[in-house]
């Protein structure tokens, strides 16, 4: 079997995050997003993976991801022209799956828990399709499912009245007919090629579609507080109970406690850590406060300043500021810092769409 993974879209709802990176390489704990869709296909005993890219921001992909050889992977990637739709992405990878049952992944969902349990589920009911399931209390945001008897019943895209609170997830299995409704069904009101439809046609031309309720953790990371939250989750899950792992240098009058990492390289320097917490490797925390569930990137800079459940991308710097900055998202680069000069004014350089909320 292979797997199909999308890394593609547009990622509107993440700007400006996504003016300068492709969403699924942000970081969660530290890691790019769409890592743990590949260690999930992974660890299902899948070999041969296709990546779903966009025109624009696919080469950034490709040299983030390789060959797949890290992960034990063969990866293949597929180029979609333009973002059309879910369904329009397996039409666009058809040679890549040479119309063999697969695995549809969409990579920016995070699940912690595996995805093994599902395929075999699929397999051994001899299902035409397999959905995930998760129930949620926002399930107008998604693909919702009706289900009876163990059977998937009804799927409806983004319902203005849910009739459940079961959303389908980004984790599918099928077998040889989603071919056939991929091609079938017509493009929404707002012009794309939806899966929830293809899932629909399935149901109503008589192929038995499945489900599972998902056993582990799994968020889509849409919007910024998904990003948070999944990096909460993740810190919390993945990184060791026992205690702080230290392979960067911490002097003797910080205090670091908790599930914390500090990465080889990085300093911290009369500050106290509360995890969970990651500080990336090169980074240096100077006479400040990291508290609960943030994540460092490589070689930031925190200097007399107070930090709390946020993202810091690579290489930014908070400099001297007398606020507590928490649940905030900095991308590259990005320098927050105390000015000295008279009259005392905020002053901000921003790219477009940025969001600054002052207190
Ligand atoms: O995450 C689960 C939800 O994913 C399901 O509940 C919905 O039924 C399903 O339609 C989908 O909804 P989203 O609105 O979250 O889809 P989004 O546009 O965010 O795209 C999901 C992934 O697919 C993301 O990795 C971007 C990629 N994509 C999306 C489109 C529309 C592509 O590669 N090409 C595309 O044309």
């Amino acid at each position: 079997m292979r797997a199909l993974i999308t890394a593609g879209g547009r990622g509107t709802r993440l700007r400006p995050l996504t003016h300068t990176s492709n969403k699924h390489l942000i970081p969660i704990a530290n890691k790019p997003m769409i890592h743990y869709a590949l260690e999930a296909v992974a660890t299902a005993g899948i070999r041969d993976v296709g990546i779903v890219l966009n025109p624009d921001t696919g080469e950034e992909i490709r040299q983030a991801l390789g060959d797949g050889a890290a992960w034990g992977l063969a990866i293949t990637y597929v180029m979609q022209e333009a973002p059309l739709g879910l369904a329009h992405v397996i039409r666009a990878a058809e040679p890549f799956l040479r119309r063999e049952p697969f695995v549809f992944f969409l990579g920016d969902n995070v699940v912690v828990g595996g995805i093994r349990q599902f395929v075999e589920r699929f397999q051994a009911r001899g299902e035409h399709g397999h959905l995930v399931l998760a129930q949620v209390r926002d399930p107008q945001r998604f693909g919702v499912a009706e289900v009876r008897g163990g059977q998937v019943v009804r799927v409806v895209e983004k319902p203005a009245c849910p009739a459940s609170n079961f959303a389908v997830t980004g984790i599918y299995v099928y077998d040889t007919p989603i071919f056939e409704a991929v091609h079938a069904i017509q493009p929404s009101a707002r012009g794309e090629l939806e899966i929830s439809d293809a899932h629909q046609y399935l149901i109503d031309h008589g192929f038995r579609v499945g489900f599972s309720e998902i056993t582990g953790w799994w968020k889509d990371t849409g919007k910024p507080e998904d990003l948070l939250e999944a990096n909460r989750f993740v810190l919390d899950q993945v990184l060791d109970g026992t205690g702080p792992e230290i392979r960067g240098a911490v002097d003797a009058e910080s205090d670091v406690a908790g599930k914390v990492v500090v990465e080889a390289g990085a300093k911290v320097i009369g500050s106290q850590i509360r995890g969970p917490a990651i500080v990336g490797a090169e980074a240096v925390v100077e006479r400040s406060y990291i508290g609960p569930f943030t994540s460092l990137g490589r070689r930031c800079v925190i200097r007399n300043s107070e930090l709390e459940y946020s993202i810091l991308f690579e290489d930014t710097q908070i400099l001297d500021v007398d606020v507590r900055i928490e649940r905030s998202l900095l991308g590259r680069e990005v320098v927050i810092r105390r000015g000295n000069s008279r009259p005392k004014t905020q002053k901000f350089i921003l790219g477009d769409q940025s969001t600054i909320e002052l207190c």
